[in-house]
């Protein structure tokens, strides 16, 4: 087996989890939040999204939640952008790094970003000359890799073209997005194999919804295939806007203990992640979808 001795959660709670909110959350929920993944060691959040906030409502705030969260020093604070103008706008919010978001399917990019795929990769690349002249890493996703809500079965040769696009282009790194959670592991391994023949496979992340339950499976799949960069969102919270249907990412407190029973280093400690999820489901009313959240509300109450 090949698994990775480390793991590096980026923890996409406070963007991929909120953004789906209908009801507007107060920016200081948001803030205590980051602050609480922070606190708990996770050291990639994404904190926000400059995208136009006639499209996601939620996430119109995102530039104060950055003016207003603790920094903790080690702890990169991220924010997804979609072209120049959603760049522009989280590099003078203090965003540390951003992620650019293309689709494998095209009826997933023309919902998602209102443009085709091509035209997305122009867009990234004037992006991309703005972050490498103000030295900012971009991170690269793919959404609808393992299938599109619109358009069904997606081709894994335009996953890895798009992936060596982005790279070439400049991203850092390419997380492979499950958006609606249909992928299985057998499909996930073969995806991840196939794309390891050109990329190295350091360079590859998975994002993985749960709708179908098999998130888990999946990245163990992606573990044993060597990827050693997992997202997840803190009580498993989460949707996209345009992938009706879609339920949340796969929970972060999930994902830690997994990686404890692997032996996998990870830096989180799960009894303050497990609050965190607490808090934020409080705040905005809904149950905590992780099952270790869960299990461990029981064990205390018996
Ligand atoms: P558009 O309407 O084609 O943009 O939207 P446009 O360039 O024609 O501009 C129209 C208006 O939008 C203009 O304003 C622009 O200024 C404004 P107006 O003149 O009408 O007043 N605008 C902006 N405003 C603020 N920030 C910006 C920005 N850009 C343009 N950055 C656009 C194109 C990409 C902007 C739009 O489609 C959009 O915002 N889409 C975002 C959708 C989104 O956030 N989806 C969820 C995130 S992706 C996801 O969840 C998947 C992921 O988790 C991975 C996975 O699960 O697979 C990442
Ligand atoms: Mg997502």
């Amino acid at each position: 087996m090949n698994l990775p001795s480390r793991v590096r959660i980026v923890e996409v709670g406070p963007r991929d989890g909120l953004q789906n909110e209908k009801q507007i959350i107060p920016t200081a929920t948001k803030v205590q939040l980051i602050n609480q993944l922070a606190d708990a060691g996770l050291q990639t959040i994404e904190a926000g999204s400059f995208v136009n906030p006639k499209w996601v409502a939620q996430m119109a705030d995102s530039a104060e939640v950055f003016h207003q969260l603790t920094r903790k020093p080690g702890v990169t604070y991220a924010a997804l952008a979609p072209n120049l103008q959603g760049f522009e706008r989280a590099l003078t919010a203090g965003a540390d790094e951003v992620a650019i978001f293309a689709a494998a399917s095209e009826a997933f990019s023309q919902k998602n970003i209102n443009c085709t795929i091509r035209e997305s990769l122009t867009r990234f690349e004037t992006l991309m000359h703005a972050a490498q002249a103000q030295n900012i890493a971009v991170r690269g996703y793919i959404s609808c890799v393992a299938g599109c809500p619109y358009s069904g079965d997606v081709d894994v040769n335009t996953v890895a073209q798009i992936a060596r696009e982005l790279l070439a282009m400049g991203c850092y790194e390419i997380s492979l997005g499950d958006t609606i959670g249909v992928g299985n592991a057998g499909q996930i391994k073969a995806m991840i194999e196939q794309l390891a023949g050109t990329i190295p496979i350091e360079k590859l992340a998975v994002h993985m919804h749960n709708t179908y339950g098999q998130a888990l499976v999946n990245i163990y799949a992606a573990l044993e295939c060597g990827v050693s960069i997992i997202d997840s969102s803190v009580a498993g919270l989460g949707g996209c806007p345009y992938a009706v249907g879609a339920s949340g990412n796969v929970a972060t407190e999930d994902v830690v203990y997994l990686l404890n029973g692997l032996g996998i280093e990870h830096g989180v400690d799960l009894n303050k992640l497990i609050n965190a999820g607490n808090f934020i489901c409080e705040q905005i009313n809904k149950p905590n979808d992780s099952k270790v959240a869960q299990a461990s509300l029981r064990k205390a109450l018996a």
